[in-house]
């Protein structure tokens, strides 16, 4: 694992889109994991500079993302979908029909996560995952649990989870109590890991993520078992 403590969430956010960058030169047509959340939204930024100054093509580019929320379709602006088209895709040459984002809508979710893991698949895994962390330890929507769960599948959100996702709503009780997650299997497949944590909210479970027991009980630890991880740390917010 390498490990990388930066002061600001602005060089996190420059490190982070460079790593992305490094993956798209070196192999143009290659397969993105990519996350929400506050956290990764420097590195789209980022990303969307490179892409304007010329110096970044997502023309070949496929992505895959981790999550969405049970309920909420692809026009609602809490849904991960409009996040990655406001944050990214609508902003770089990708072509929308390579992204994919887990249907939060669809009537059997279960069919859902194994047609989504049939497509990783497909696509020949994921070459770069980006992931951030939740503060309990979860990554995509994997909670903590008595278990890692391979699969993409339903997930009941804790309430913790709940209650930290509350800022992006009005309220706390518009915040979806449901994902569909991608599972430890594709995330664990990926060639490279980057994960991405910002500020002193954060520094107990990167803490316990890396350097504490690999446990379901704090989901991100299962990424000390990973070959070739990079984790990105800014101390500051
Ligand atoms: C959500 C997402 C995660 C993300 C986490 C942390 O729960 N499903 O993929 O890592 O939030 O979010 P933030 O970056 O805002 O702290």
């Amino acid at each position: 694992m390498k490990f990388i403590t930066v002061d600001t969430y602005a060089e996190l956010s420059r490190k982070a889109a460079n790593l992305i960058a490094a993956q798209i030169l070196s192999k143009p047509e290659c397969v993105l994991g990519l996350a929400t959340g506050s956290t990764p939204i420097g590195t789209y930024d980022n990303l969307t500079k490179m892409y304007e100054e010329g110096d970044l093509d997502f023309s070949t580019v496929t992505s895959v993302n981790l999550d969405e929320y049970v309920g909420l379709d692809g026009s609602n602006d809490q849904s991960y979908r409009w996040f990655m088209n406001h944050h990214l895709f609508d902003r770089v040459n990708i072509d929308k029909a390579n992204t994919s984002v887990p249907g939060g809508t669809v009537s059997d979710l279960a069919a859902e996560g194994a047609a989504y893991d049939a497509k990783i698949k497909a696509l020949g895994g994921i070459d770069l995952q980006l992931l951030g962390i939740g503060l309990d330890g979860h990554i995509g929507f994997n909670e903590p649990d008595t278990r890692f769960i391979a699969e993409t599948h339903e997930v009941e959100l804790h309430p913790s989870t709940i209650e930290a996702n509350a800022r992006f709503f009005n309220d706390i009780s518009e915040v979806p109590t449901k994902a569909i997650t991608m599972g430890m299997g594709a995330i664990m497949q990926a060639k490279k890991v980057l994960l991405i944590a910002n500020g002193p909210k954060k520094k107990e479970i990167v803490e316990k993520a890396f350097f504490g027991p690999i446990t379901p009980e704090v989901p991100a630890s299962i990424l000390q078992l990973h070959p070739d991880v990079t984790v990105i740390y800014s101390i500051n917010d």
